[in-house]
């Protein structure tokens, strides 16, 4: 019997997700299929109760259901419990669900070679993906400075998850302050309105926007302008995708598969 996998949320038509699983599926000889499903806000629990009456193995939850995804889950993992967001849940024999949040491994991995005693990391954002990034850091022992418009939503965010330094500044003061930074990462959402922030000079340190394609083209151009090494967040997407597929399969995918299958869907469709 094939087995059923997929990605829940709104919108969902463009995600790559299926893409990416169903590449690693077909390459490892997995009789299962993965499907992008449209779900609205406030239509969560009716689409898991579908999911249940099928063979379903497990789902990756995108926005607006990643809270929701949590809540519905009878286990789970500290790291999705700390976050407040799971990202994939797992169907259990017993009928239950478990939530974890592959996010933060998946940026840990796609971020590469760090050093809390040398780097020094700012984090541009206080949203939900802001969190993920910040409980992975944390844990790999960095102190964070979190820049947020809304310098209550920063500090909520250091209070929240730990051993993490946050400074409000408006938009226009954030160049002064990137300066102490080695390593840079955007998770703000201004690249969807078509926003850039100014940067000082790279001088060879890193810029990451965890945004990719068109969204983050414009800010990565200006980095790379302004001598930044960069970095799109391609690499986080298949990554946490490989830390879901290694929960459901008991297998780690090839990430350089994974990436090779969107660099090409990005291609044909640029
Ligand atoms: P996500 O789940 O992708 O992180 P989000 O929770 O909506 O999305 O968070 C978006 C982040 O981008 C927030 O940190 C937001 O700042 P505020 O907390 O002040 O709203 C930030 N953001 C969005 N548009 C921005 C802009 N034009 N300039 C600066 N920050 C912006």
């Amino acid at each position: 019997m094939t087995k059923l996998l997929g990605v829940i949320g709104d919108p969902i038509a463009h995600s790559m997700s299926p893409l990416i699983h169903n590449g690693w599926l077909r390459d490892l000889g997995y009789n299962a299929n993965y499907e992008a499903m449209h779900v609205p806000a406030g239509e969560f629990d009716l689409a898991l109760q579908t999911l249940e009456t099928r063979d379903i193995l497990g789902v990756n939850v995108t926005l607006p259901h990643k809270a929701d995804a949590l809540r519905a889950a009878t286990t789970k993992h500290p790291a999705a419990a700390a976050i407040g967001a799971a990202n994939t849940l797992s169907f259990q024999s017993d009928g239950n669900w478990t939530a974890d949040n592959t996010d933060a491994p998946g940026f840990l991995r796609a971020i590469g070679e760090i050093d809390p005693s040398t780097d020094k990391v700012i984090i541009l954002g206080a949203g939900g993906s802001a969190r993920a990034l910040v409980y992975a850091l944390s844990k790999a022992g960095f102190s964070p400075i979190i820049l947020n418009r809304t310098i209550a939503k920063a500090q909520a965010l250091a209070g929240d998850l730990g051993g993490t330094k946050s400074l409000g500044a408006s938009l226009d003061q954030y160049k002064d302050y990137l300066d102490s930074a080695t390593i840079v990462i955007n998770t703000t959402s201004m690249g969807h309105e078509g926003a850039v922030l100014e940067l000082p000079e790279g001088r060879d340190r890193l810029f990451f926007d965890i945004s990719y394609g068109h969204i983050s083209a414009a800010q990565l151009a200006h980095a790379a302008a302004r001598g930044w090494r960069n970095r799109d967040g391609l690499t986080m997407l298949v990554a946490q995708a490989a830390y879901s597929f290694e929960i459901w399969f008991n297998e780690f995918p090839s990430i350089d598969a994974g990436l090779r299958r969107c660099r090409a869907a990005m291609k044909a469709i640029t």
